[in-house]
């Protein structure tokens, strides 16, 4: 499927977003592993969460949906059965490693397995301090996809460890604080900065201790003290997603004419940085009536077309914008200067090696980029001239093409732009019902 954006049509209005992703997959995950009925209103179903909803299935614990409820019934982590098939996780790595995590605790046999893109990230950093706590646990010999986990018995707890991780990373922090609950004594996870921590305030919402404190350099460690007793369920709505709302926002604030409100976003402080950046940028950007809900913070955000200059990302604001690059690399196209990012080598194994794919994908449509070891320039213009352009296989990368198409002199075209179904559904009907030209077409 081709998706076709024409420019020259602002964005106005409000749209509804899509839940938030992290937050689905944890719910989903954690239901599962609480003892009794859970509840989540307006999961976010799509090709990435799909995967944790049937592994739960496979462990035995019922999940029924009425309309976007979803209903989750389970007799407790330490219930589960071993599935009879290996979990196909897709292309979700959140999937995957929150699940390796969970099953480490369990102490049940299970193969994970996912998409060509799946088995190529990097699976070591999860492997190696999972076998230090004792989980029978292995990788393929490049530290890849499949994971074996071997049956272990519950009786024998865990080690309790304290594992230091290189790079600020939220799924291996959650896999591991999951495997500490099966653990014989305190486990802590220190990160570089904090990364986002959804698992730990739902955690906190469940009954379980965990605490997390700050290095005078920025450092965050997690405490996580095994709870003598089952995890208890809870109720929850995620917010909308922000990381589908920064395509929205970027779009809003390239194109002439736009002014878009998007309410009920999750503003989780580990998800926000493209916010601070986009300011910093000279965007139009109001944040109202911020509240809290189940423990995340959220607000509505009021967006205006905005000239933009360029902006410089490092260090600690790396982490807080993970997910925002292929949105931000949209916006520093359009902005006057030269913008570059530093310290993000871990876009080189998100859905694909996002540093080389947005340049290739940028220079394709007219835009200058340059590849950087962990980042990356780009030099903003005024008139971007268009093109097709191919996602690689990820949804982030087509969706910031597609706003970029907003802003562009002529079209930009998304080839397999069904990808962008993985974490935001519908994602072209929203932009159209925004304002702007967009057309899908079967490919030919
Ligand atoms: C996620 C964490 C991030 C992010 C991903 C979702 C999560 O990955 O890129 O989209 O839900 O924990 P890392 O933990 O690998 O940085």
């Amino acid at each position: 499927m081709n998706l076709i954006v024409f420019p020259g049509h602002a964005l106005k209005g409000s749209a509804s977003l899509p839940a938030d992703k992290s937050i689905s997959h944890r719910a989903i995950l954690f239901a599962a592993m609480a003892k009794g009925e859970s509840h989540i209103e307006e999961v976010l179903l799509s090709g990435v969460t799909r995967p944790m909803l049937d592994a739960i299935q496979a462990f035995g614990v019922e999940a029924s949906f009425q309309g976007t409820h979803l209903t989750v019934r389970s007799a407790g982590w330490r219930a589960w059965r071993a599935p009879i098939a290996p979990l196909h996780c897709g292309n979700s790595a959140t999937t995957l490693r929150l699940l390796a995590g969970a099953l480490a605790a369990a102490g049940v046999p299970a193969i994970l397995d996912g998409s060509e893109g799946l088995r190529r990230r990097p699976m070591d950093r999860l492997i190696i301090p999972l076998r230090k706590m004792g989980v029978p646990i292995r990788g393929t010999s490049s530290g890849t996809a499949p994971l074996v986990l071997e049956a272990r018995s519950p009786e024998k707890p865990l080690k309790a460890i304290e594992e230091r991780l290189p790079v600020a990373t939220a799924q291996v922090k959650t896999a591991l604080l999951l495997a500490a609950l099966s653990a014989e004594d305190r486990v802590t996870v220190t990160e570089p900065f904090l990364s986002r921590d959804h698992a730990e305030r739902l955690l906190r919402a469940m009954g379980v201790s965990v605490e997390t404190t700050f290095g005078p350099d920025g450092s965050a460690r997690h405490c996580l003290t095994p709870p003598k007793k089952p995890l208890d369920p809870f109720s929850l709505r995620p917010p909308a997603d922000f990381s589908s709302a920064a395509f929205l926002i970027v779009g809003a604030l390239i194109t002439p004419g736009s002014h878009v409100r998007l309410s009920g976003v999750g503003l989780n402080p580990g998800r926000t940085g493209l916010l601070e950046t986009l300011r910093e940028m000279g965007g139009t950007i109001r944040v109202r009536n911020v509240r809290e809900i189940h423990g995340e913070p959220l607000g509505d955000i009021e967006v205006r077309h905005s000239p933009l200059r360029a902006a410089k990302i490092r260090g600690a604001r790396v982490p807080a914008m993970i997910d925002e690059f292929p949105a931000f690399a949209a916006a520093a196209a359009c902005a006057d200067g030269i913008s570059e990012a530093h310290d993000a080598e871990e876009l080189r194994v998100k859905e694909s090696d996002r540093i080389a794919a947005l340049c290739s994908e940028l220079r394709k449509v007219g835009v200058e980029a340059e590849e950087y070891r962990d980042g990356f320039r780009i030099v903003g213009r005024r008139e971007i001239p268009g093109g097709k352009t191919h996602p690689h296989g990820d949804h982030r990368l087509a969706m910031a093409m597609a706003v970029l198409g907003l802003a562009a002199a002529n079209p930009i075209i998304i080839e397999s732009a069904e990808i962008t179904e993985e974490s935001f559904p519908d994602f072209s009907g929203v932009l159209q019902r925004l304002g702007a030209d967009v057309r899908l077409e079967q490919k030919k």
